[in-house]
């Protein structure tokens, strides 16, 4: 088990061995993760057994310009990256004048969900997205269920990751929202589907370095996942009718029939 001064003491060691040790202070976010400061700058450290493959879906995404933070291993156990100081997802549906800002909101998650429909990426809870309210733009955090999602599920029932991700990112959103006793968010549906696919046509045209996917033990699984890009117009009507089934029970009733029709 760490503590903050173990944490203190690796980031030191890592970005400045010849400042005093006295100069860093560190929050423990949970078990796991710390937020340091110096001065203005900060960091998030995190304590994770799968330092590796996060960096390989830190590259997946840089080859796919994905906004993310800078992210570096710091030894087996432990990875860092740049602390922007964003808030989660969970802390923005609170925040007052919500609605008002919605439609770039819905817009951003939309341009998530498809990094992580890529990526085949599930854990998407609210607390593992974070937002920037002034560049209306999401980040992922959380690395860890990249790649994830299995080779014959992508192959043969793709839709069904991205019914996950309408009901993680739409739907537990939208129950965020009630819970605050916000009204609808008018056009939020479409709003989010558009984000997804403006950033579906983005990413279709990068390519994956060779020395990146060669990396990716499922090599496959990338390649097919890119090549699902072009195809969300199809896999949408069938990925929304499942969802409908699946998840749309998390929201109060009398929003449900709004949900999918806009
Ligand atoms: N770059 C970051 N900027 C701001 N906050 C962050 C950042 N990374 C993590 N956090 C905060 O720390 C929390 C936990 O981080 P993260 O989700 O990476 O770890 P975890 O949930 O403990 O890991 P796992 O899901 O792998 O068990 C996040 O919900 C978020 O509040
Ligand atoms: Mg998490």
């Amino acid at each position: 088990m760490a503590d903050k001064d173990d944490v203190i003491k690796l980031l030191q060691q890592n970005v400045a061995p010849d400042v005093p040790r006295a100069e860093f202070s560190a929050v423990e976010l949970n078990k796991k993760v710390f937020r340091v400061k110096r001065g203005n700058s900060s960091w998030i450290l995190k304590k994770t057994e799968e330092g590796t493959k996060e960096l390989l879906v830190h590259r997946l995404f840089s080859s796919y310009k994905v906004s993310q933070f800078d992210q570096w291993v710091l030894n087996e156990n432990w990875i860092c990256m740049t602390d922007l100081g964003l808030p989660i997802l969970g802390e923005v549906l609170n925040s007052v004048g919500f609605t008002r800002e919605s439609s770039g909101f819905f817009y951003a998650i939309g341009r998530v969900a498809t990094s992580a429909f890529v990526a085949g990426m599930r854990d998407r809870n609210l607390g593992n997205v974070l937002y920037d309210v002034h560049l209306k733009r999401c980040y992922h955090v959380d690395y860890t269920s990249g790649l994830e999602e299995r080779l014959s599920d992508r192959l043969f029932r793709p839709h069904r990751l991205l019914a996950y991700l309408i009901g993680r990112l739409y739907l537990d959103i939208l129950s965020g929202i009630k819970e605050h006793k916000a009204d609808f968010p008018p056009h939020s549906f479409e709003t989010f589907y558009s984000g997804i696919r403006d950033e579906a046509k983005r990413m279709a045209d990068c390519t994956i370095p060779l020395h990146i996917s060669g990396k990716i033990v499922w090599k496959p699984y990338i390649l097919r996942t890119h090549s699902l890009l072009g195809k969300i117009d199809s896999l949408w009507p069938k990925a929304v009718r499942l969802a409908s089934r699946k998840y749309l029970e998390r929201l109060p009733e009398h929003w449900r029939p709004q949900v999918f029709i806009g």
